[in-house]
């Protein structure tokens, strides 16, 4: 998990598996730890101290380790990385569970920079384990090193968007077959007919050529459907692609249903299959210019889950 606090929630949802917090340590994570069986990454001698200030538990506290090699964004450098884990592994309050590293571009066609990421982290390891300290599980790789870099496997894999079913990017293999599993779903809550030369919402963004029936549907930005999707985005309603049209509101989207028999009440596909239509979080991003991931978590708490 990023954060604690979303740990919590799996906590709190009876999830009793191990939890690993990527977030850099901070005191006040250090007793949300405890409370709840978090494992802190640290990469810091004040990690360390934090840690050992608020420990009160007398079991050892377990890490994992976080190493950078080429991402600069979280980790002690590679280079520096031997004392450190070193340093650790002579804590007798301390359990090196694990030690990870994070590549910077597994998703590009290119792994050069990723081999060399992944050599630093290597080089690292087999120094340390030459000395027999003890580094619990070993872990790298993130979707494109688990689609196209099985030597990155290690003793886990931490793949993120891979588990809502979409690749990283459009250069990775499709080595193991995935498909989107998440859907946002809503319904038709009014319809009406429109007279050519109307237009509609916000900016009149959207000009009505032949009458036609307008229905709305009660999502918007607000709940992450983004409103650079105006007058592009498709849903599905019956099996049908119908086009968005009109600018995105706060909690509303409008589509023009043409004369199809579409009733209030009618289940929407916003994202998700329906019979052989499907709209993904590839096609919004294309439109939004990013990436899936940007849609997937970028869905608002205010859109209740369902989980199947
Ligand atoms: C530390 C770390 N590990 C794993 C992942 C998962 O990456 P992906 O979604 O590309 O599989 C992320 C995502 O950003 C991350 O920050």
């Amino acid at each position: 998990m990023a954060f604690p606090k979303e740990a919590i929630e799996l906590r709190d949802a009876g999830i009793k598996d191990p939890i690993l917090v990527f977030d850099p340590f901070e005191k006040e994570n250090a007793l949300i730890c405890q409370k709840y069986s978090l494992i802190a990454t640290v990469f810091d001698k004040k990690h360390i101290d934090i840690l050992k200030e608020k420990n009160n538990s007398a079991n050892k506290t377990k890490v994992h380790i976080k190493v950078d090699t080429g991402m600069n964004r979280l980790g002690i450098d590679y280079d520096k990385a031997y004392e450190f884990i070193k340093y650790v592994s002579n804590q007798k309050e301390f359990l090196i569970d694990g030690v990870y590293t994070h590549f910077a571009e597994a998703d590009s066609k290119d792994k050069t920079f990723t081999l060399l990421q992944l050599k630093r982290f290597k080089e690292l390891i087999a120094k340390l384990k030459s000395e027999k300290i003890k580094l619990g599980l070993l872990h790298a790789a993130n979707s494109g090193a688990m689609l196209d870099l099985p030597e990155t496997y290690f003793d886990m894999v931490r793949c993120g968007i891979t588990l809502y079913g979409y690749y990283p990017s459009l250069e990775t293999s499709e080595s193991i077959k995935l498909k989107p599993v998440m859907s946002i779903l809503s319904n038709v809550t009014t319809a009406k007919k429109v007279k050519p030369g109307e237009t509609i919402s916000y900016g009149r963004r959207f000009k009505v050529k032949n009458e036609t029936k307008i229905i709305s549907v009660p999502v918007g930005y607000a709940d992450g459907y983004r409103r650079g999707l105006t007058n592009k985005a498709q849903a599905i309603i019956k099996g049908k692609l119908f086009n968005q049209v009109g600018t995105v509101t706060m909690d509303r989207i409008m589509f023009d249903i043409g004369n199809s028999n579409v009733k209030i009440g009618d289940k929407v596909v916003l994202l998700g299959n329906d019979k052989k239509q499907s709209v993904t979080a590839w096609d919004w991003a294309k439109i939004l210019d990013t990436i899936p991931y940007e849609i997937t978590c970028g869905i608002a708490k205010r859109l209740p889950r369902v989980y199947e």
